[in-house]
C-alpha cells in the first residue's frame, strides 16, 4: 500500500499513540462488552472443529500447526481451544499446536506455557499493525499461521486495512484461514456515517484478489463477517493509496465503539456495482469453491447459503420462465444446467414459475428435480408464494413434487382449506419442517 509521504508520519503517530495508551494500562482486559469468549463462531463456524479439519487436511511432514487469536481479551479463545485438542481423541496426534493470544494490554503471567500437544502463548502489549515484526520480537519467526481468528479487535485499529493484509500474507499458503469481523475506512472525502461498510469490505477483498466469503451480519449490532484463505503463494493485492484522516469524537463513532480516534481515507478503491441488491444474512457472496468446501465438511450451518455477488450475471433459466418459453427451458433442463441457481433476488427458477404461473414449466422443473426449498429475499419458500398466492394447482405439484412443509406452511394450507393434501400424521424432522407422507413419496413421477 502506497503511503503519500506527508502522511507516513502522522499515520505512525495515531498508530502508535492508540497502541501505547492500551500497552501502558493495567495489565488486564478491561472491555465491557466483547472481552474475550471461548469460541467466536464467526460466519457460524465452529472454530475447534475447522483447526480439527485444517489439522486433518496438512501434510503428514508438517509437525506444526500455527493458530493466531487477534485481541485475545483475556486469553479464553486460546485455553478452550488447547483444552479442546488435548482432550480430544479425534485430533490428529502427530501434529503439536501452537495456540497464540495476542492483545494490546500488558499481560504479567507466564508467556508460553507448554500443554500437552499445544504450546499456549499469552503475548500482552503487543502492537497488531505490526504483527509481523512483532511475532519475530517473540521468537515466532517464519512461522505460516493456518488459521487465524479476530473478533472485535480490528475494528478498533489506526490502519486496519493493511493489518489485515500483514495477516493474509502471513498464513500458510495453500490452506491458510482468517476469520474476522468487518472494520471502517473510506474513500477520499467520505464521512462515516454515510458508508455501507458492508460493500466497502466486499470491494476491499474483490480487489484483493484473495478468496474469501462475506456475510452480512447484525446481531449484536457487530459489524459483518469475512472469511479468507490463502489457497496458493499469493499475498493480498493492495493498491490503494493512504490519502489522509478524519479525527473522530465520540458523536461521529459508529455504534458499537470504536478504540480508534481516526479513521484512514484511501484512493483507488474501485467503484464497481457489482453488488447483489440485497445483502441477506443467510447468505454467503464470494467464492462459491470455498463455500461449498466449509459446507462439505460440515463446517457452516445448513441454513447459509451461497448468493452471486455479481450483477453482470446473465439468468437464461429465469428469462425464459419470465418468457413463457417452454422449449428453451426444456433445453436448459435438459443440459443439465445449474438449476440450483438462483437471481439477483435469490429467486430459484420454481419461484419464478409460481410467481408467473407457468404451470407447464413448473411440472417441467420438478421432473428434473429441481431444489424446492430455497428462500428468496423476501424470506419465501416456492410453497408459501404459491400459498401467498392462493395458487391451487401450484400447491398441488409442489406437494406431490414432494417439497418440505414446514409447520407453518402446514397451518397456512389448512386455513386454505387443502388439508387434504397433507395426507398422513405431521412429525417435526427436528429441522422446523414437517414429514408428510405424500413427501415420502418423494417424486414418484420421475
Ligand atoms: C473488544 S476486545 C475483543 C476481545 C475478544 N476478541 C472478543 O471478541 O471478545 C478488543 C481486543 O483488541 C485488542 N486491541 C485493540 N487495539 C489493539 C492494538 N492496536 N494492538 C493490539 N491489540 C489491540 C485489545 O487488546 C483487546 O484484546
Amino acid at each position: 500500500m502506497a503511503v503519500a509521504p506527508r502522511m507516513r508520519d502522522c499515520l505512525k503517530e495515531c498508530i502508535d499513540k492508540t497502541y501505547e495508551k492500551l500497552a501502558k494500562s493495567e495489565p488486564i482486559s478491561g472491555w465491557t462488552l466483547y472481552n474475550g469468549r471461548e469460541k467466536y463462531l464467526i460466519c457460524g463456524i465452529d472454530e475447534h472443529i475447522l483447526i480439527q479439519a485444517l489439522a486433518k487436511g496438512a501434510p503428514l511432514e508438517q509437525r506444526d500447526i500455527y493458530v493466531l487469536d487477534i485481541g485475545a481479551g483475556d486469553f479464553q479463545w486460546c485455553k478452550a481451544l488447547v483444552k479442546f485438542i488435548n482432550r480430544n481423541e479425534a485430533f490428529p496426534i502427530t501434529k503439536r499446536v501452537h495456540v497464540i493470544g495476542v492483545r494490546g494490554e500488558p499481560y504479567e503471567g507466564v508467556q508460553v506455557v507448554e500443554k500437552e500437544r499445544c504450546i499456549l502463548y499469552r503475548i500482552g502489549a503487543l502492537k497488531v499493525e505490526d504483527i509481523t515484526t512483532e511475532l519475530i520480537r517473540n521468537g515466532l519467526e517464519g512461522i505460516h499461521l493456518d488459521l487465524v481468528v479476530s473478533r472485535w479487535a480490528i475494528r478498533h485499529l489506526v490502519n486496519p486495512v493493511e493489518t489485515v493484509k500483514a495477516v493474509f500474507d502471513l498464513l500458510r499458503p495453500r490452506g491458510g484461514v482468517f476469520l474476522f469481523d468487518g472494520f471502517f475506512f473510506l474513500k477520499p472525502r467520505e464521512k462515516l456515517n454515510k458508508v455501507n461498510v458492508y460493500q466497502r469490505m466486499v470491494q476491499l477483498l474483490l480487489q484483493s484478489k484473495v478468496d474469501f466469503l462475506a456475510r452480512k451480519f447484525r446481531e449484536d449490532s457487530s459489524v459483518d463477517h469475512f472469511i479468507l484463505q490463502r489457497s496458493d503463494e499469493r499475498t493480498f493485492k493492495l493498491d490503494l493509496v493512504c490519502e489522509g484522516i478524519t479525527r473522530l469524537d465520540d458523536s461521529s463513532k459508529p455504534k458499537g465503539g470504536l478504540d480508534s480516534k481516526v479513521v484512514v481515507h484511501f484512493s483507488g478503491l474501485k467503484e464497481r456495482k457489482c453488488f447483489s441488491e440485497v445483502e441477506l444474512p443467510h447468505i454467503f457472496y464470494g467464492n462459491r469453491a470455498l463455500h461449498d468446501w466449509l459446507k462439505a465438511a460440515h463446517l457452516i450451518p445448513s441454513h447459509l447459503d451461497w448468493g452471486p455477488l455479481k450483477c453482470k450475471d446473465q439468468f437464461p433459466l429465469h428469462e425464459a420462465i419470465l418468457k413463457n418459453q417452454i422449449d428453451r427451458v426444456a433445453t436448459y433442463v435438459g443440459r443439465d444446467a445449474d438449476l440450483k441457481r438462483v437471481d439477483r433476488r435469490f429467486n430459484t427458477a420454481v419461484h419464478i414459475a409460481i410467481e408467473k404461473n407457468r404451470l407447464q414449466i413448473l411440472e417441467l422443473l420438478l421432473r428434473a428435480r429441481v431444489p424446492l426449498e430455497g428462500k428468496n429475499s423476501k424470506w419465501e419458500t416456492p410453497l408459501e408464494l404459491a400459498i401467498f398466492q392462493e395458487n391451487f394447482r401450484a400447491i398441488e405439484l409442489l406437494i406431490e413434487g414432494g417439497v418440505a412443509i414446514s409447520e407453518n406452511e402446514a397451518k397456512q394450507l389448512k386455513k386454505l382449506k387443502l388439508s387434504h393434501l397433507l395426507t398422513g400424521s405431521l412429525e417435526a424432522d427436528g429441522s422446523g419442517r414437517v414429514e408428510d407422507s405424500i413427501k415420502k413419496r418423494r417424486r414418484g413421477w420421475v
